[in-house]
């Protein structure tokens, strides 16, 4: 393909032009405070449905859906946009993910600026989404308008599939699934959700954690009582939940679960350094476990307390509390079943019960973790397209975060070839205050995506 290069530096300038209204639209998305958690108005991420959905009709897909499917409880799913021009007969089609829903924004003071309004501070955007995943939405529609404005006629169909309730643990994506196939049926699917390596180096996410989660209550009293009068014989029940809490690391914070799944050490490891600037571990913190710092984020399970129920020190007496609860959230690594581990989970704490108090589980979500059957020529298609966007080769990582629909998705389509990319890095801070997406490498994704696309195309049928 002579003309490869030609059209890569057509398409680049074509990125460079559309990026100031790209970015414009970027921000509008980011303004409309589209958190799925069900404690937030849920007009917000209809409204950015809406949105999402005219930006796909501009970017010329003739075919543009808002669906919602019924959650297991019955209730309506979130409003997914579909948007779609069909593959010419024979040719490829590829489905193109992203979610417009957000996290809650969180304490408004941690925030420097406010969460839903965006700024551009140098190269980086802030905002509630501006990364996780407007980015991602914004990405698909940037290589849409790149290949549009270049104005070949390209030989390959496009599926674009905006979920709105993915940080909320995607609940209707099954029956979504169900009711939907056909529409969603692909060869390539491109899930842009994840991260790359740094600023500068593009990576594909070879592998994803699954995920349990669930709340662990101790009940020691069946009322409280007076400190002083029976503190001593008595544990409060605070006491022994952290003494229950402490028994799931040991002391060099390894997770102390038997039978929990440790994969192999990766073969690229995360700096020491690097990774306590990206965490903002204060200085003195030392780090948990053992091993690669890579391996202990993608291969090995982690265990975090992410709630507590306890009585709160404004209304903190002198009393024995009855009881207390944490919220638990194990990430699974990949090669173990989320419902195993969850068993192993419940098995430790039951068997950990302290001084006979008692312990009860109350199961959350569960999630699939994810690995990439590697090298697809879909793979290496998006390896070649990253490195010509970046001008540096991509590196395969793991990710210690979670996408569990898609391992729903290669059950629905197990022949596909699924390519987890994305415009995070590692200081986009995803979920957390002073969320940002690098611009920089935001442009960077927009032409790869479009080169991506432009290869499949030229690809004959599925890749293998
Ligand atoms: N985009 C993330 C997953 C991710 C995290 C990719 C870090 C790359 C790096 C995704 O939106 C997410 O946060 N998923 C949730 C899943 C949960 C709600 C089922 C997660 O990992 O907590
Ligand atoms: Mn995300």
């Amino acid at each position: 393909m002579a003309d490869d290069a030609a059209a890569a530096s057509a398409l680049r300038a074509h990125v460079d032009a559309l990026f100031p209204a790209l970015q414009s639209d970027l921000e509008s998305l980011v303004r409309i405070p589209s958190v799925s958690a069900a404690a937030f108005d849920q007009a917000h991420v209809a409204a950015s449905a809406d949105v999402v959905a005219a930006l796909l009709r501009d970017a010329g897909l003739p075919d543009v859906q808002i669906l919602r499917s019924a959650r297991p409880d019955g209730s309506p799913g979130a409003p997914a946009v579909v948007a779609r021009r069909l593959a010419p007969q024979g040719a490829p089609t590829v489905l193109l993910y992203a979610h417009h829903d957000v996290q809650p924004p969180g304490d408004a003071a941690t925030w420097a600026t406010d969460p839903f309004e965006p700024v551009q501070v140098g190269e980086r955007l802030f905002g509630r989404g501006a990364a996780d995943d407007k980015a991602g939405v914004m990405a698909h529609v940037g290589a849409l308008r790149a290949l549009a404005a270049l104005g070949e006629d390209l030989a390959v169909g496009v599926t674009v599939f905006v979920e709105g309730e993915e940080e909320s643990g995607s609940p209707s994506f099954l029956q979504f699934l169900t009711d939907h196939r056909d529409a969603l049926e692909a060869d390539v699917i491109v899930v842009a959700d994840s991260t790359n390596w740094k600023v500068g180096v593009p990576a594909l996410t070879t592998s994803l954690r699954g995920l349990v989660d669930g709340v662990v209550e101790v009940e020691v009293l069946g009322h409280a009582v007076h400190s002083g009068m029976f503190g001593g014989p008595v544990l409060d029940a605070n006491t022994q939940l952290a003494r229950l809490v402490a028994t799931l690391h040991d002391d060099a914070g390894n997770v102390a679960v038997d039978g929990l799944v440790v994969g192999a050490e990766p073969e690229v490891d995360y700096d020491e350094a690097a990774f306590r600037a990206d965490s903002g571990l204060l200085d003195g913190v030392r780090l948990a476990g053992e091993g690669t710092i890579a391996g202990r984020l993608w291969t090995k399970p982690a265990l975090s307390v992410i709630g507590i129920d306890a009585t709160s020190i404004a209304h903190a007496s002198n009393t024995i509390a009855p009881r207390a609860a944490a919220k638990l959230s194990l990430r699974v690594p990949p090669g173990q079943d989320p419902a195993a581990a969850e068993d192993a989970l419940r098995a430790h704490l039951e068997a950990h019960a302290p001084f006979g108090a008692r312990v009860t589980w109350k199961p959350g979500e569960q999630g699939k973790a994810f690995h990439a059957v590697e090298d697809s020529a879909a793979m290496r298609a998006a390896r070649a397209a990253f490195a010509t966007a970046w001008g540096t080769e991509p590196v395969d990582i793991g990710v210690g975060g979670s996408i569990p629909f898609i391992a729903d998705l290669l059950e629905v389509f197990p022949a596909a070839a699924i390519l987890v990319t994305g415009v995070e890095d590692p200081d986009s801070r995803a979920h957390g205050a002073n969320e940002s997406v690098h611009l920089g490498e935001l442009r960077k994704v927009v032409l790869a995506e479009a080169l991506l696309l432009r290869q499949v195309a030229g690809l004959s049928g599925a890749p293998a």
